[in-house]
């Protein structure tokens, strides 16, 4: 059963930016309420493949940010490959008629699992599914629970897509409020080339399976969901974090 949910709506966000060819960017944003609320960045990345558009780690835009997007093709596809994503997934099906792939995980609100979903995608996907884009497969941390995936895209020398894996905030930017940027340097999310501790403390992947999916896969950037990207050594760079887990 699913209750759905009003969808939630347009954060602030910067423009969609040409990181390579066909893959773009965006950040945005996102509150999470409570009593005090906390605000910080995260990021959409948008792939093109002749007129058709497949998001991953989806932020829903402004109308001028949506028209923006509908100069660049077709949505089609949406990716969610981080559990602890997805809110804006079902205003994408919506109001694009997209098909949604996610990785084996309901979408529950915040953190709580054990509430009702809000949403059903239209197809579970693990590393054995064929994806919507050419040349990009799954990697699954399936130990982590629930689960995430690595999204890579084999051109450029290997572009990884991650959720809340890996991170790359090395500073806090204008989408964080006063009580994120205290709290979240606090407790160790402000770091360049980091894994989430959020989701560490969350999701208790097993290190060891990390270190193995790190060392299987060849990739020179990272485009997160937190954080800036990472173009070129993005496997080096990484490498120290992941070996101190
Ligand atoms: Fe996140």
């Amino acid at each position: 059963m699913t209750k759905e949910r009003p969808f939630p709506k347009a954060q602030m966000h910067g423009d969609l930016v040409e990181l390579f060819p066909g893959i773009h960017f965006v950040t945005g944003s996102v509150t999470l309420g409570g009593p005090l609320p906390v605000r910080f960045s995260r990021n959409m990345t948008v792939v093109r493949q002749d007129d058709d558009l497949t998001i991953i780690n989806s932020v829903r835009l402004s109308e001028p940010g949506l028209k923006a997007l509908e100069s660049l093709g077709k949505v089609r596809h949406v990716i969610r490959i981080a559990s602890f994503h997805g809110m804006d997934d079902p205003f994408y099906k919506d109001r694009y008629g997209a098909t949604v792939w996610s990785v084996d995980a309901p979408y529950f609100s915040g953190f709580d699992s054990t509430g009702e979903p809000y949403f059903t995608p239209d197809r579970v996907v693990d590393g054995n599914s064929d994806l919507p884009l050419k040349n990009a497969r799954l990697t699954l941390l399936s130990s982590a629970t629930p689960c995430e995936g690595l999204l890579l895209i084999e051109r450029e020398g290997g572009i990884v897509v991650a959720g809340d894996c890996l991170q790359n905030w090395a500073t806090t930017n204008r989408y964080f409020n006063l009580p994120a940027r205290l709290m979240m340097r606090l407790l160790g999310f402000i770091k360049p080339h980091n894994v989430g501790p959020g989701w560490l403390k969350a999701a208790k992947p097993d290190p060891g399976e990390i270190r193995k999916v790190m060392a299987e896969i060849d990739f020179d950037h990272v485009l997160p969901a937190h954080g800036d990207p990472v173009r070129g050594n993005a496997k080096q760079l990484y490498a120290p974090v992941v070996a101190a887990l």
